[in-house]
């Protein structure tokens, strides 16, 4: 029975913020792993801490490990207690006071049919009125097994209330991989039922493209090929493979990496203002940028895109081996630990703006950001008094230090006619009391208020596949040119990348 009080206090229910989840069960498949109990579960709290997460609320974890219910909310809480030294055991128990754990085989039916009748029991119980979200946390190779089952278990039907399946990354390994996972689902869950995961777009600075871009009146005007010289995004990872050997030698950067994150981040840059906002009017958008990549050939595939792969080198002062030296590493791989990549978009706004997009391992920092470098000034008035003028450059810091930073040229005080670059920059972490929000805790949340918004629409995540699979291909079945591996780590990756910038104004950021 919930306490009426509970009830009664509209803190206690959000109802500040407007955006508090209905009664739902959350079962979440995989649940013995690493980011059940190091993002999902903290990403819960936040919002049980924020009065966002309903009163009626079930977890139920299920995967093939033999652990208590005990035991599975013993684990949970020590991995919170890593990020949240200061939380109680009073607090922790009346947080997760309707979690349970169910061990069993994702391919066993009688799994499904005994999910199916604890729910029910729980719907009386609770108060969670028949309104469920399947969390598939699992490697993909099980996504498919889990699909069908808990559509032959009666789980997918939205009788009572809703029924949704979140799907996490990889979604395919390639695009008939991607078309056929996208049918399987698609066979059980209607596609508004169905919310697969780029936990970028949770982000909070990603959001901001959005708000940057359609709230203010002085960007739109300046956004498209009249002013733009082109963009760049960059997501730089100092780690090297760690312990993901296993994972990174099939999938390599680009499905890691651009398939999702970097295109999605591309796409929000690049779409036109949606009529509305809502979901499928923001995600028909970005389909059409990720149908405008100008298709790659054999040719283009060489001339732009640049692969590396990481020595050994330097980070921190700290020795660290090469790639091919990694545990679980084949000595003689081809997979790329580097890759950029000029793109075209194919529209009246970007014609001939190129696209840089690139992502590493083990380059000197991490860090993402999405950067416009504008043209230079039509009359170079001062071309004959000063030295070279710096183009102005918009960027947005995805991680860490989001923010926004332009840089723009101003005179130097004194009697000469000296410019200098200067930067008027947006701090997410002064500017505001809030903190940003983790990720997983706005995904969550709009997933049990039915948002899409962030969520990856099936015809997208097959158009990504599509412009990628040339570049893919060609990869995976020659040799790279030159010799690998062709980038020291702690470096900014090999020298080719710098050519296919062409222009002697346009040179990577160093960041
Ligand atoms: N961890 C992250 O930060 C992160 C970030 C982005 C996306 N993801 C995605 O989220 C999903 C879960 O990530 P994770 O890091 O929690 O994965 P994980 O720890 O490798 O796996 C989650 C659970 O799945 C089960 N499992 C592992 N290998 C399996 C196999 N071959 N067949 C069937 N079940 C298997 C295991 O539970 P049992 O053995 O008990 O069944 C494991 O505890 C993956 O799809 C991953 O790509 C993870």
């Amino acid at each position: 029975m919930l306490s009426s009080a509970l009830l009664e206090n509209p803190l206690r229910q959000g109802l500040s913020s407007g955006r508090v989840a209905p009664p739902c069960s959350l079962v979440i498949y995989g649940a013995s792993g690493d980011l059940t109990a190091r993002k999902l579960v903290p990403a819960l709290f936040e919002l049980y801490e924020k009065h966002l997460l309903p009163v009626s609320f079930n977890l139920i974890g299920i995967s093939r490990s033999a652990i208590s219910d005990e035991d599975f909310r013993k684990k949970l809480k020590e991995a919170l207690l890593q990020s949240k030294p200061q939380v109680s055991d009073a607090i922790w128990n009346s947080f997760s006071q309707n979690f349970h754990y169910h061990a069993g085989g994702y391919d066993d039916f009688k799994v499904y049919q005994a999910l199916a009748v604890k729910l029910n029991e729980l719907d009386e119980k609770n108060g969670t009125v028949g309104n469920r979200i399947f969390y598939l946390s699992t490697p993909p190779n099980v996504f498919e097994e889990i699909i069908s089952n808990l559509g032959a278990a009666g789980l997918a039907k939205e009788e009572k209330g809703f029924s949704r399946v979140v799907i996490e990354k990889p979604f395919g390994h390639d695009l008939d991989s991607a078309k056929e996972l996208n049918q399987k689902v698609r066979e059980v869950f209607k596609e508004n039922q169905i919310y697969r995961i780029d936990h970028y777009l949770g982000k909070e600075t990603v959001q901001n493209f959005l708000v940057m871009r359609f709230a203010n009146s002085i960007f739109e005007p300046i956004w498209d090929r009249r002013y733009v010289d082109h963009i760049q995004i960059t997501a730089s990872e100092d780690l090297g493979v760690g312990t993901r050997a296993g994972y990174y030698e099939s999938s390599g950067i680009l499905r890691d990496m651009f398939q999702n994150h970097l295109f999605q981040v591309m796409c929000l840059m690049a779409m036109e203002p949606p009529v509305i906002f809502e979901a499928n009017a923001i995600r028909d958008e970005k389909l059409k940028i990720l149908q405008a990549i100008r298709p790659f050939d054999e040719q283009t595939v060489r001339t732009h895109a640049i692969r590396g792969q990481y020595g050994p080198g330097f980070l921190a002062g700290q020795k660290v081996p090469g790639y091919r030296q990694e545990a679980g590493v084949d000595p003689q791989s081809i997979t790329p630990t580097y890759a950029a990549i000029k793109i075209f978009l194919d529209t009246w706004r970007w014609h001939g703006v190129p696209f840089f997009l690139r992502s590493a391992k083990r380059l000197p920092k991490r860090t993402t950001e999405a950067a416009i470098q504008f043209k230079e000034p039509p009359n170079l008035l001062f071309k004959n008094n000063m030295t070279e003028l710096s183009p102005n450059v918009l960027i947005i810091r995805i991680q860490p230090d989001e923010g926004i930073t332009l840089k723009f040229e101003t005179k130097v005080p004194g009697m000469s006619m000296e410019a200098r670059t200067v930067n008027m920059d947006f701090r997410y972490g002064t500017s505001f009391a809030e903190g940003t929000s983790e990720a997983y805790e706005r995904l969550l949340l709009d997933c049990m208020l039915g948002d899409a918004t962030l969520f990856i629409r099936g015809d997208e995540t097959e158009a990504a596949w599509a412009a990628l699979m040339p570049v893919l291909n060609l990869w995976e079945t020659t040799q790279p040119e030159g010799t690998f591996p062709n980038y020291e780590a702690g470096s900014w990756g090999p020298a080719e990348a710098d050519e296919m910038m062409e222009k002697p104004w346009r040179k990577w950021r160093k960041l």
